[in-house]
């Protein structure tokens, strides 16, 4: 059985873990890994499946956490069971209130048209609707388009995590994004991280994520329940950013206006770009990079 951990505190819009987390080493490493990626321009995908209570939560919080101490910018929203009718209400949870803080020089850079429909998905940007009609279904390809310029404009100073927590209960708005979101990731740091129940998890859902799977575009961890407690095994990983950069032979740091979710934010790196397509060239995507 688990030990109950401690209350989680709350910090800055991010729930941060507080106690030991327990196992997890090889789900820890992979993450891990998907950060090192990070740091070095890649943009990825990870998705943490399993049963109601078996800590996927736990997990998006630990890489949440390690993401910050990094510098990463952490940007977290979650499903509800409730806003299932609310069109991409998991990306207004994780992005609105991130977006509705940004100084407007950030989001005038972006196209008109990207700037009018960022503004009928995002509550907080709607005055930049500037009387344009919203998108009809059929062209939502053009809020996915939208949705992934917004994401590499927040990824340009330093990397962004986007955890998407509770995916089974997401608006098919929502699923339709992330899955744009997958065949063509953002061309930019930008890794999405979710968790979610796989009984509970619409058709399509899966079948993006599957699809996404095979293309090596995402990396799945599905957790079983922990075994018992012996000693030593607490995971023993700090929460402290590595002393030295993984990539020590880049270009100067640049400074960053940006703050991040932990209120803190070390001098970025300036990433060379990824050069590993993430996509076999049989998959029917655009050439890499998408533009
Ligand atoms: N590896 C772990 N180490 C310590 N506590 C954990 C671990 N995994 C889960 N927990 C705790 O168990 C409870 C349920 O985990 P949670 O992440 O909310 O599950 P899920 O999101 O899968 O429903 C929480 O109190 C969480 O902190
Ligand atoms: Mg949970």
């Amino acid at each position: 059985m688990l030990p109950v951990p401690p209350r989680a505190r709350n910090r800055g819009g991010v729930t941060l873990p507080t106690g030991h987390l327990v196992g997890r080493a090889d789900e820890l490493g992979s993450l891990e890994r998907l950060l090192d990626e990070l740091d070095r321009g890649c943009p990825g995908a990870v998705e943490v499946a399993g049963a109601p209570g078996i800590g996927k939560t736990r997990l998006l919080r630990e890489v949440a956490a390690w993401a910050g101490a990094r510098g990463h910018l952490v940007l977290s929203g979650a499903a509800s069971e409730f806003e299932r009718d609310l069109p991409f209400s998991v990306f207004i949870d994780a992005l609105d209130e991130y977006v509705a803080g940004l100084e407007p020089a950030r989001l005038a850079v972006l196209d008109d048209a990207v700037q009018a429909e960022l503004a009928h998905v995002f509550p907080s940007l709607s005055a930049l609707a500037d009387g344009r009609e919203v998108a009809a279904q059929s062209e939502r390809y053009r809020s996915h388009r939208a949705v992934r310029e917004l994401l590499e404009r927040l990824a340009a100073p330093t990397p962004l995590v986007l955890v998407l927590d509770d995916l089974h209960w997401a608006d098919s708005a929502s699923v339709e994004l992330l899955g744009a979101l997958l065949r063509r990731p953002p061309a930019a740091a930008v890794l999405v991280a979710v968790a979610l129940r796989p009984r509970q998890t619409p058709e399509r859902l899966s079948a993006a994520l599957e699809r996404a799977h095979r293309a090596a575009a995402l990396t799945r961890i599905g957790l079983g329940a922990l075994t018992p407690l012996r000693p030593g095994s607490f995971s023993a990983k700090p929460l402290t950013p590595p002393t030295e950069p993984p990539c020590t032979s880049r270009a100067a740091a640049t400074p960053s206006t940006w703050s991040s979710s932990f209120g803190r934010l070390s001098a970025p790196v300036r990433s060379p770009p990824c050069l590993r397509p993430r996509w076999p060239a049989s998959a029917s995507r655009p050439p890499w990079p998408p533009r």
